[in-house]
């Protein structure tokens, strides 16, 4: 079993370049990994080098590099070699969310690595449980369901399939202490992790609130931004109805629990913005319409939110011992 007493020496591999594969390597290289990043699509390679290095423009700006960037962009290796792998402890699968190239893809990192090496996905919504049934070692295989930008965001979701070994994954949880994350373990492989099952109840009630015409779209994000975002990054969800009072939340809960959505089905808008290919903000069609200058602000806001909330966050470590 691998430990953690020496975790900057652990050599990861990323394989998959792209949004979420730069800004892993961005996080491996802060924490002071030495890290292989495998292109798995020749194209991907002019850009790579850039990609990476942007993000770390972005990590010093943001006040979270203590050396020159040259130091940790040294430290990466990028290449469409596969067989660069075999010394990596740990490599993070990070491809587009399609299971076939997943496979591919895990079929040639599992020829390149040691027995010893730990497979992870970055898969926001393919059962773990499914995708080691792809690898010869299946009890080595596990999810790290990491949050965009990844190496200035506390999530990290660690997930066991149901042949994982959970002694892996505890010792990821440990590396994850290492990239500052605040990782969460899920032993048991349920659909959709823990943050994206939290989520889409949200997101049912809202539609459901909108679709039906109780609420305007407006007015459910109003109401979601000033009253759980003013509190959600310090309590989460328990700690807050802690904070609340459990005798008074009984009686809500009664009046308000049979009226929520169970709805099974997705609300038609939903397939409405896949008919048009709307993608948000990245091509100025949502449930929301955007001009373009409109869409590039809400993107430099996020960036800049991102930023401030996860400096604020520092100020109030869980448990909380002092407010500063
Ligand atoms: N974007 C996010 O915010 C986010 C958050 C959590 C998890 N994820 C997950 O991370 C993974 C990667 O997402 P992303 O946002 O970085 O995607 P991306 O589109 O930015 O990058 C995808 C990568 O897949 C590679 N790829 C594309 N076609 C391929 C093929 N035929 N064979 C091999 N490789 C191919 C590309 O070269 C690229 O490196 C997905 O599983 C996604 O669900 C994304």
């Amino acid at each position: 079993m691998q430990n953690t007493d020496n975790a900057k020496d652990v050599i990861v591999g990323v394989v998959g370049l792209g949004l979420m594969g730069s800004s892993i390597i961005a996080s491996f290289l802060i924490a002071g990994h030495q890290v292989i990043a495998v292109a798995p699509l020749p194209q991907d390679l002019p850009e790579a080098y850039q990609r990476i290095y942007k993000q770390l423009v972005h990590g010093d700006h943001s006040g979270l590099l203590s050396k020159p960037i040259d130091s940790y962009i040294s430290q990466v290796i990028i290449s469409d070699d596969y067989s660069l792998l075999q010394n990596c402890g740990l490599v993070m699968e990070c491809v587009i969310e399609n299971i076939e190239i997943k496979e591919s893809v895990f079929n040639k990192i599992a020829c390149a690595v040691s027995k010893d090496a730990i497979i992870a996905s970055n898969t926001s919504a393919i059962p773990i449980s499914t995708l080691q049934k792809l690898v010869p070692n299946p009890k080595r295989f596990l999810g790290i369901h990491w949050a965009e930008p990844a190496y200035m965001t506390r999530f990290l979701e660690v997930t066991c399939g149901e042949d994982t070994d959970i002694a892996y994954a505890e010792w990821v949880v440990e590396l994850a202490g290492l990239w500052g994350k605040e990782p969460t373990l899920l032993k048991k492989d349920i659909r959709g992790f823990i943050t994206n099952r939290l989520m889409y109840a949200v997101y049912r009630e809202g539609l459901a609130l909108v679709e039906n015409g109780d609420v305007t779209m407006e007015d459910a994000d109003k109401a979601f931004r000033y009253d759980a975002g003013s509190w959600m990054t310090l309590m989460g969800i328990f700690r807050r109805m802690d904070f609340l009072g459990l005798q008074d939340s009984l009686v809500a809960w009664n009046a308000i629990y049979p009226k929520l959505s169970n709805s099974e089905t997705v609300p038609g808008v939903m397939q409405e913005m896949v008919d048009k290919q709307a993608r948000g903000i990245h091509n100025q069609k949502g449930l929301y319409p955007y001009t373009a200058e409109e869409a590039e602000q809400w993107e430099k806001a996020y960036t800049q939110f991102n930023e401030d909330i996860f400096k604020l966050a520092a100020q109030y470590p869980s448990p909380v011992t002092e407010v500063k």
